[in-house]
C-alpha cells in the first residue's frame, strides 16, 4: 500500500510543509475516531479547486477505524479517488472552507451515510478535508461520556479547521500514539477535573487517588500537575511520565484544546505504563548482563595473553618465543571486539574502533630501525560480533605481516647472518608507508592492506603456504566467512610492494 507521502507525490499538489501536517494529523487523529466514534477518512484535493474538464478530483490519504464502535467502512479506501458525485460534501467543504454535513453514497451497501466534512487548513489554506463517517451514530448523546467525547470532538475539530490541530511539535510518526480507550480525562481552563472515564479512574487508583476526581485540580489530589498546567498556559501538547510509587508509572498526554486562539480545557490521556517499563527495564538489565559477559570474556582473555607473555620470557629458544608472542598477539585481538561489545548496548560492533586499536597493536610490533606509517581510509560500519572478530584477527595478521615482512633489510636475516642487497622500499625512504582501505554496502565488506615494501618472495602463492598467519586468514575468511582472498605484489611503476584484498559477503546468511 502507498504511503501518504507517494500518494501525495503521485499527485503532486501539495507543498513540502502541507504534506508534513497531514501526516502529523494522521499521526494524531486515533484521537479524534475515538472521541467521534466514526471512521474518519482523510482526502486531499488533485487537480486544484476548479477541476479539469472531468471535473474536480480527490483522493483519500488515510482511513481510521475508531476503537471503541464497529466500524461502517469495510473497505481500504486509502488511495481511492472518490466521485464528486457520491461526495459532493467534500468538495463543497473545499470550496467553501468551512464544515458540511449530509450524506456520502456509494461506501455502504446499508445505503447513504451522513457524514460531516471538515476542512483541514494550514496557515490560511485549506489543504484537505477530514471526513467524519456515520454521523447519525450521535444521537442525542445519552450518556455524559458519550456527550464529553463528543463536545471534546468538535472542538477538536474546529482547530482542525482554523489550523491549531495538528499541533507543529506533534509525532509523525503513529505507533506511540495514545488512545482514548488507555483513559481519558478532560479538563476546564483552570485545569479542573470535568470528566474522567473508566480507566482513567482505574489509573488514578493504580497512582493511589481514590477520590472522586470530578471538580477537583490535578494537584488537589496529589498527582504531579505541571504537564496539566504547562498544556493550559502555553497552548502546547506534553507529553509527561508521572512515577507515582517505584513500581507505577503513568504516561499523562495533555492536548490543550484551544478555541479562537485562547485555551478553553484539554483533553488528558492517561496510559498505565507500570508493565511496559518493567519490561524495559528487563531488557535493559538483560543488555546489561551481555555486556558485563562480554567485559568478563575480554578480562580472561586477557589474562590468557598476560600468560602467554609471562610464558614466552622463560622460553629459551628465539623461535618458541617468538611463536608465543605471536599467540599472544593473536589473543589480544580477539579481547579487542569483546572490549569494544562490553561498553557498548546490543550486538553490533563499531568496526572502526577496532581498527585504531588494531593499527595501534600493529605499530607497537614495529621494531629496529624502521620506521612504518599506517593510514587507514574508509570505514566497515557497525557490524555483528560473529563477523566483526574473525575480521578484526584477519586483519592484525595482515598488519602484522607487512609491518614484519614488508620493511625488512633482508630476507634471510638469520640463514645468512648479512643483509643482502635488496633494500627494502620502506628502509630506502627511511618510512615504509601502509595503507588500509575499508570499504562496504549493501552486499559486501571490502578490506585492502597495502604496502610499499619489498614484496612477496618469489613463487608465494597464498593457496598454497602452510605458515601459520596466513592460514589462520584463509580459515576465517573463506571457511567462516565465505569470503574470498586475493594476495599479489604490486608492480614496481605502480610503487611496489604488497596487496592483500579480502571480500566478505554480507547477505542473510553467509
Ligand atoms: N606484506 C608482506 N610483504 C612481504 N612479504 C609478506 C607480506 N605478508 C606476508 N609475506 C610473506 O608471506 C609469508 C607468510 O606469511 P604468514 O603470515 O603466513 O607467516 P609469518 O608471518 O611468516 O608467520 P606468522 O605465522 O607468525 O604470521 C611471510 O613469511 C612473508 O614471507
Ligand atoms: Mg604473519
Amino acid at each position: 500500500m502507498a504511503t501518504p507521502a507517494e500518494l501525495a507525490q503521485l499527485h503532486a499538489v501539495l507543498e513540502p510543509d502541507e504534506l508534513l501536517h497531514l501526516q502529523r494529523l494522521l499521526g494524531s487523529w486515533s484521537l479524534l475516531a475515538d472521541l467521534s466514534f466514526s471512521d474518519l477518512v482523510l482526502v486531499v484535493p488533485v487537480s486544484g479547486l476548479e477541476g479539469g474538464p472531468g471535473g474536480f478530483q480527490m483522493v483519500v490519504l488515510g482511513q481510521i477505524r475508531p476503537n471503541n464502535r464497529p466500524t461502517r467502512l469495510n473497505q481500504d479506501l486509502v488511495g481511492q479517488s472518490p466521485s464528486e458525485d457520491d461526495w459532493s460534501i467534500v468538495s463543497e467543504a473545499l470550496r467553501r472552507g468551512e464544515l458540511v454535513r449530509g450524506d456520502i453514497e456509494g461506501i455502504s451497501p446499508a445505503g447513504p451515510i451522513a457524514s460531516e466534512a471538515i476542512p483541514v487548513r494550514f496557515g490560511h489554506k485549506v489543504i484537505g478535508v477530514l471526513v467524519r463517517i456515520g454521523r447519525e451514530e450521535v444521537r442525542p448523546a445519552t450518556s455524559s461520556y458519550e456527550r464529553t467525547y463528543l463536545d471534546a470532538f468538535d472542538r477538536l475539530a474546529a482547530m482542525v479547521s482554523e489550523s491549531a490541530f495538528p499541533f507543529p511539535e506533534a509525532d509523525v510518526g503513529t505507533e506511540e500514539a495514545p488512545r482514548v480507550g488507555d483513559g481519558v480525562v478532560v479538563v476546564d481552563d483552570e485545569g479542573r477535573v470535568e470528566f474522567a472515564s473508566p480507566n482513567a479512574m482505574n489509573a488514578f487508583h493504580r497512582m493511589g487517588v481514590y477520590s472522586l476526581p470530578e471538580g477537583r485540580r490535578f494537584v488537589d489530589l496529589g498527582v504531579e500537575e505541571s504537564a496539566v498546567e504547562w498544556a493550559l498556559t502555553t497552548a502546547r501538547p506534553v507529553v509527561e511520565e508521572v512515577e507515582r510509587r517505584p513500581d507505577v508509572m503513568v504516561l499523562v498526554h495533555c492536548i490543550p484544546l484551544v478555541t479562537h486562539g485562547s485555551v478553553t480545557g484539554a483533553v488528558i490521556l492517561l496510559r498505565d505504563v507500570t508493565d511496559v517499563r518493567r519490561l524495559d527495564r528487563l531488557l535493559l538489565s538483560k543488555d546489561a548482563a551481555i555486556r558485563e559477559v562480554h567485559h568478563r570474556v575480554k578480562n580472561n582473555l586477557q589474562t590468557i595473553s598476560s600468560l602467554l607473555r609471562l610464558q614466552a620470557r622463560r622460553v629459551p629458544a628465539k623461535a618458541g618465543r617468538e611463536a608465543l608472542h605471536e599467540a599472544e598477539r593473536r589473543v589480544r585481538s580477539i579481547a579487542l571486539v569483546h572490549e569494544i561489545l562490553s561498553r557498548e548496548p546490543g550486538d553490533q560492533v563499531s568496526f572502526d574502533e577496532i581498527v585504531v586499536s588494531l593499527v595501534q597493536m600493529a605499530n607497537d610490533s614495529v621494531v629496529g630501525p624502521s620506521k612504518v606509517e599506517i593510514g587507514v581510509e574508509g570505514d566497515l560500519g557497525d557490524l555483528p560480533a560473529d563477523v566483526a572478530t574473525p575480521l578484526a584477527v584477519t586483519l592484525a595478521e595482515l598488519l602484522q605481516n607487512a609491518v614484519q615482512h614488508a620493511f625488512v633489510v633482508d630476507r634471510r636475516p638469520l640463514r645468512t647472518g648479512r643483509p643482502t642487497k635488496r633494500k627494502a622500499a620502506g628502509v630506502k625512504n627511511q618510512v615504509g608507508r601502509v595503507g588500509v582501505m575499508l570499504a562496504h554496502d549493501s552486499d559486501r565488506l571490502a578490506i585492502e592492506v597495502r604496502d610499499d615494501g619489498i614484496g612477496l618472495p618469489k613463487g608465494f602463492d597464498i593457496e598454497r603456504t602452510n605458515s601459520l598467519g596466513l592460514s589462520i586468514v584463509r580459515d576465517l575468511v573463506v571457511s567462516q566467512l565465505d569470503g574470498s582472498i586475493e594476495m599479489r605484489g604490486v608492480p614496481k611503476v605502480d610503487g611496489g610492494g604488497t596487496l592483500v584484498r579480502i571480500e566478505v559477503p554480507t547477505g542473510p546468511r553467509r
